[in-house]
């Protein structure tokens, strides 16, 4: 299966006119502000212009991320191989109707609002338009933001494929139920989901409108279950971008799956039709995991100690056995006393593909902080999120050894939150949305 870039920026559309907005307005630092309706209807229509015909071509990257206005449409959806933006809002939904047609009603709606916050529209009327004796479309925090290169993702839970909706046959064998792993201390409002969605943003403001007026969409039909706020990446998802650093003060993403690994984004990210269910060929599965650092006790080991286990330099980041940050580590390399430079319970030796039959992850997490617990200690991590193709070989595999013998995930980290979603491929391009239109996911319920 070739990879479709359908996540390199799209040029931002102009409101009304449906051209691409000229590139040094957005490098100016213009960019696409948020518009009023009619401005908003024109901007959908046009990032729909856009890409029909052609999604893969034809795109020029604004220069500036917070002007960035990424493609709604294309063969996957947005904010997986997408360059990975430095604030999220994810929220896992609970489906609140017994009825399929309002889901597939609800997924219309998600759909249609996606499509225009990501071209940095405004909703309905807007903020300050429509009845004035009716609540706002949009509840407006937005306004006058650029697109910050907003991505949305939306994803299925397992609780979809109950007994509620028939669609218990088009489970894929993919969407287990994660096991509790050894070591996980699971709070239950952190866990599951039937639905949910990934915003990413350059800008914390519009992730979370975006969040925030999707789960206003959703009343009556869904609620948020657990949501999850986080703040710098600790991944790089293309080679363009440099690595960040985790809560642990390491670069972290110096090995992950980049969008330019085509042949390897195929072979682990992508589902495929061949793998059991049609509907999902061209989707990936997330993992979301909420991992809480034990900062206190780390912050009081000595740095030879922190290097050995994660297997890295904290400087640098090159692995123990030599070279730089992106230099292959050497596993079987030994000191003058023999042992192993890079120790086999580090995090990398236990994670490297290498110990799992070649299994990779495009990993996409974020660090986070909420606030401290009643011990003044701050409850701060790193929210793993991770695609995957199968996440029975390229994610359980790699948990249950981090599990039983990582000395960082048994030291110095408690899992707090669990939930596995499928995520459906992208709406194809030049589709027409809104009440009889396409929308997310929509070959599962054909
Ligand atoms: C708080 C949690 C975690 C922290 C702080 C963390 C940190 C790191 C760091 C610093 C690296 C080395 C740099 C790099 O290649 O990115 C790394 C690599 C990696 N981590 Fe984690 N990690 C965490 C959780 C996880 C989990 C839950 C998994 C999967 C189950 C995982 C899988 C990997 C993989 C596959 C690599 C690349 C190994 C390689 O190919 O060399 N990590 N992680």
């Amino acid at each position: 299966m070739t990879q479709d870039r359908t996540d390199a920026p799209a040029p931002a559309p102009e409101a009304g006119g449906g051209t691409p907005a000229p590139a040094d307005d957005a490098r100016e630092g213009s960019g696409l502000s948020r518009r009023t309706a009619l401005g908003a209807a024109g901007a959908v229509a046009g990032a729909a212009a856009l890409t029909a015909g052609g999604f893969a071509a034809g795109r020029t990257a604004a220069s500036s991320p917070q002007t960035s206005a990424y493609d709604f449409f294309g063969a996957h959806q947005s904010g997986i191989v997408t360059p990975q933006q430095d604030r999220l809002h994810f929220a896992a939904f609970d489906i609140t109707t017994d009825s399929t047609a309002r889901v597939v009603s609800l997924l219309r709606r998600w759909t249609e609002a996606a499509a225009r916050l990501m071209a940095g529209s405004e909703l309905g009327s807007g903020a300050a338009g429509g009845a004035y004796a009716a609540p706002p479309d949009d509840t407006g925090e937005a306004l006058g933001l650029p697109a910050s290169g907003l991505t949305i993702t939306v994803g299925f839970g397992p609780g979809l494929f109950d007994e509620r909706f028939g669609l218990a046959s088009r489970r894929p064998d993919q969407l287990i139920d994660l096991p509790q792993f050894s070591g996980d201390t699971l709070d239950e409002r952190f866990v599951g989901g039937d639905l949910c969605i990934q915003a990413c943003a350059d800008d914390p403001q519009v992730a979370v409108h975006a969040i925030r007026n999707l789960s206003r969409i959703a009343f009556g039909d869904a609620a948020i279950r657990w949501a999850q706020l986080g703040f710098g990446r600790t991944s790089s998802t293309t080679r363009e971008q440099d690595t960040p650093r985790n809560f642990m003060g390491f670069k972290d993403g110096t090995a992950n799956l980049r969008a330019e690994d085509t042949a390897l984004v195929d072979r682990w990210v992508w589902a495929d039709a061949s793998d059991g269910q049609d509907w999902m060929a061209g989707g990936s599965y997330l993992v979301a995991r909420r991992i809480r650092i034990l900062a206190e006790i780390w912050d009081r080991t000595s740095l030879q100690e922190q290097e050995a286990t994660v297997g890295r330099t904290k400087g640098s980041g090159a692995p123990l056995s030599g070279g730089s940050e992106f230099t292959a580590p050497d596993f079987a390399a030994t000191g003058r006393d023999d042992a192993p430079l890079i120790r086999p319970d580090s995090h990398v030796a236990l994670a490297h593909p290498s110990a799992h039959g070649g299994a990779m992850m495009l990993r996409r997490g974020y660090n986070f902080t909420d606030g401290a617990d009643e011990l003044g200690r701050l409850d701060a991590g790193l929210f793993f999120l991770a695609y995957v193709r199968d996440p029975r070989e390229q994610f359980v595999p790699v948990q249950n050894a981090l599990s039983s013998s990582d000395v960082m995930t048994v030291e110095y980290l408690r899992t707090t939150g669990s939930a596995l979603f499928a995520v459906p491929r992208g709406v194809a391009p030049g589709s027409a949305l809104g009440a009889e239109g396409a929308y997310v996911g929509q070959e599962l319920f054909a």
